[in-house]
C-alpha cells in the first residue's frame, strides 16, 4: 500500500505537485466522481504504469446533472474509495467541496462548451451534460496542472469531447483512453450498476450482447446501418430494456456513419428500469 495523501483544498496540493514537477517527476490525473469500481482502478493502474505521481479526484459535479437526474442519490462511498485508492497505488486524492469548484454558484460560473457533438447521442438525451463535464474537466486540468489525464472508453463520447476541447484550447495535457472493464456477463462496469436489481442486472447484459451481435453483422458485410440500428433496438426492447439510442457512427467524427464508412463505433444507451446505462464497441467494417 502507498501513502495516499488527502487534500480537500487546492493550495497545499498544488505546491507539492509543482515541487515534484520541478524535480522532474511526471504527474497523471484520474478524475472521478467516486464510488470507485474496477473500471476506475484500471485507470489508476494505467496512470501508475506510465507516470511517477498519480492524482485522483473525487467530485460529484453538479453541473453535469440535469434537474431530474440522480445527483442527490448518486452513490457516495468515500471510505471504500479510500481503501481502493490506497491498494491501487494512488499517491494523492483531491476531494474539493462544491464551493471550491463553484465559489459563486453554478449559474454564474464560466462554462466550457464543445458545440455540435455535445448535443448528439447522450447529449441529446441529457441537454447540458457535456458542458458540465467539459467545464469541470477543464477546471481540474488548470487546477492540478498535470502532464497527462486518463479516462475510460466506456464514456467514449465524453472522451471524444474532452479530446476536442484539449485540441481546440491547446491545453497542455496528454490524454489516454483506457478500455472498458466488464463484469462476467459483459455488462460494462459503472457506478450506476449499483442501482440495478437482480432482474435488471440480467437484462442489462443484453446491451453488450447486442453491441457484439451488431458488430459481428457489420464485420460480416451488413451495411444497412439504419436497419441494423432498428433491429438492435428491437432486440434490446425484447430483452426488457428501454433503448434510448443505438447509433452506428464514424469513430472519428461520432456522426452517424454512411454505408461506405469503415472505421466505426457503435454508441448505445438504454434504461433498465429508471437506470440509464451506456456502452459502445469499436468495429472495422468489411471493405
Ligand atoms: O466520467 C466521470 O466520472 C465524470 O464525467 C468526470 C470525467 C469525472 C467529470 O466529472
Amino acid at each position: 500500500m502507498t501513502e495516499l495523501q488527502l487534500h480537500e483544498t487546492l493550495p497545499a496540493l498544488r505546491t507539492e505537485l509543482s515541487a515534484l514537477r520541478r524535480n522532474g517527476k511526471t504527474v497523471a490525473l484520474v478524475p472521478t466522481m467516486g464510488n470507485l469500481h474496477k473500471g476506475h482502478l484500471s485507470l489508476i493502474a494505467a496512470a501508475r504504469a506510465e507516470y511517477d505521481v498519480v492524482v485522483a479526484t473525487i467530485f460529484v459535479n453538479p453541473m453535469q446533472f440535469g434537474a431530474k437526474e440522480d445527483l442527490a442519490r448518486y452513490p457516495r462511498t468515500f471510505a471504500a474509495d479510500l481503501t481502493a485508492l490506497r491498494e491501487s497505488g494512488c499517491d494523492y486524492l483531491y476531494t474539493p467541496a462544491t464551493g471550491e469548484i463553484y465559489p459563486e454558484g453554478l449559474a454564474v460560473h464560466t462554462r466550457v462548451s464543445v458545440p455540435g457533438i455535445s448535443s448528439l447521442h447522450c447529449g441529446h438525451s441529457r441537454p447540458g451534460h457535456f458542458d458540465g463535464v467539459c467545464t469541470v474537466v477543464c477546471k481540474l486540468f488548470n487546477m492540478i496542472q498535470m502532464d497527462a489525464a486518463f479516462f475510460g472508453y466506456k464514456d467514449y463520447q465524453q472522451f471524444h469531447l474532452i479530446s476536442t476541447m484539449v485540441r481546440d484550447l491547446y491545453l497542455p495535457v496528454r490524454l489516454y483512453g483506457v478500455p472498458t472493464v466488464r463484469e462476467n456477463s459483459g455488462l460494462a462496469m459503472s457506478s450506476r450498476n449499483g442501482y440495478l436489481d437482480a432482474q435488471q442486472r440480467t437484462q442489462a447484459s443484453a446491451l453488450y450482447a447486442t453491441l457484439l451481435q451488431t458488430a459481428d453483422s457489420i464485420r460480416a458485410g451488413a451495411s444497412e446501418f439504419r436497419q441494423l440500428e432498428k433491429a438492435a433496438s428491437a432486440t434490446l426492447a425484447a430483452a426488457g430494456l428501454q433503448p434510448d439510442y443505438f447509433h452506428i457512427c464514424n469513430r472519428n467524427t461520432l456522426q452517424l456513419a454512411e454505408q461506405n464508412e469503415s472505421d466505426l463505433i457503435i454508441l448505445a444507451a438504454v434504461y433498465a428500469g429508471t437506470t440509464r446505462l451506456i456502452d459502445n464497441i469499436f468495429v472495422q467494417a468489411a471493405s
